[in-house]
């Protein structure tokens, strides 16, 4: 009876185990972003999901979980650095926490439009800040854009530092961001994004500062009466992959990542660009936004001015030099 028992459960095993052999191993690369599907971000994203699964004939499959369902920045970036992720797209600010070469980018007034950021980060100076991520097994695929940043608060047409004063701005969890915020004379407090909508709403924080477009797409503007048109710093996402998942795909399959993501590429950039122009339009229309004239623009470059030195000891003089040689 065993014996009849036995050769039954193996052939039973082994017949079903053929009728589920997988036909063909389909490679599933899973996104984890922290923004909105309203937001260029996510468009990107798609984009990037649709060439994907296009050029590798659906070998491979992109999967993408918006609005932080899989963590904020910080804990993305670790996610993908020991590949329980495998890509995610942070702004700079919170990598620099990884590897300070990137305060760099947090230089105020760095960049004076997109052009110049377009040229500079898609050179050579561009990539060699991508490279220092591989020391930490994460692969920097290039640069999309959040924007430039402008400053929001809850409580006065705010046109110049002076009138910063005791206001209590959420800031990135970056140190160069700080600094400049307490030079201006503000408060700043350091707060994940994801909390950021309700400290606005109970009036924890008054202020916080973001392109026009995560302003309006994250409804920062039902709760900050007053936009100011700072444009104080210029914001890019990275794309990042784990390196070793990239390491480990076929030259065929590297490739396909590579040329989707400078699709993609064009693509996310040319909706943030069109997104920034028309929420700031519709924001004109609900909310207070004060534009600066060039010497109120200055007066704000000037308190901030001295961050530079901090950025240098940080960032390394090196690199410092690299982009400000640059722009
Ligand atoms: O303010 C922030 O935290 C950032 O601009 C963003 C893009 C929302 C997260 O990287």
């Amino acid at each position: 009876i065993l014996a009849v028992a036995l050769c039954l459960g193996l052939f039973v095993g082994c017949s079903s185990k053929d009728a589920n052999a997988p036909k063909e191993e389909v490679l599933e690369i899973k996104v984890g972003h922290g923004t909105a599907e309203t937001t260029a971000l996510h468009q990107g994203w798609l984009k990037f999901k649709e060439l994907v699964e296009q050029k590798s004939d659906g070998k491979m499959t992109v999967k993408i979980f918006p609005n932080q369902q899989l963590g904020g920045d910080r804990e993305l970036i670790e996610a993908v650095q020991l590949g329980n992720v495998t890509m995610t797209s942070p702004s700079t600010a919170p990598l620099a926490a990884f590897d300070p070469a990137f305060f760099v980018l947090d230089i105020p007034f760095l960049f004076s439009d997109r052009d110049m950021v377009y040229e500079v980060l898609d050179s050579q100076v561009g990539e060699s800040l991508l490279d220092t991520l591989k020391e930490y097994n994460i692969k920097g695929l290039g640069y999309w854009e959040n924007g430039f940043r402008n400053f929001t608060n809850s409580k006065l047409p705010v046109r110049s530092p002076q009138e910063l004063s005791g206001i209590k701005v959420r800031t990135m969890e970056n140190e160069i961001h700080m600094k400049a915020w307490s030079l201006l004379g503000a408060n700043p407090t350091p707060m994940a994004f994801g909390e950021l909508y309700t400290a606005l709403q109970q009036k924890t924080v008054d202020a916080q500062e973001n392109p026009f477009e995560l302003i309006y797409a994250t409804k920062f503007h039902e709760v900050q009466k007053y936009i100011t048109k700072t444009q104080h710093i210029y914001s890019a996402y990275i794309p990042l992959m784990n390196n070793e998942f990239f390491n480990n795909l076929s030259s065929e399959y590297q490739q396909i990542i590579m040329d989707s993501i400078k699709e993609a590429t064009a693509e996310q950039r040319q909706i943030a660009g069109k997104n920034d122009v028309e929420f700031e339009e519709k924001m004109r229309s609900t909310n207070e936004v004060i534009d600066l004239s060039g010497d109120e623009k200055q007066a704000f470059r000037n308190e901030m001015a001295p961050v530079l030195d901090l950025v240098k000891t940080k960032a390394g003089e090196d690199m410092v030099s690299a982009f400000t040689e640059a722009t």
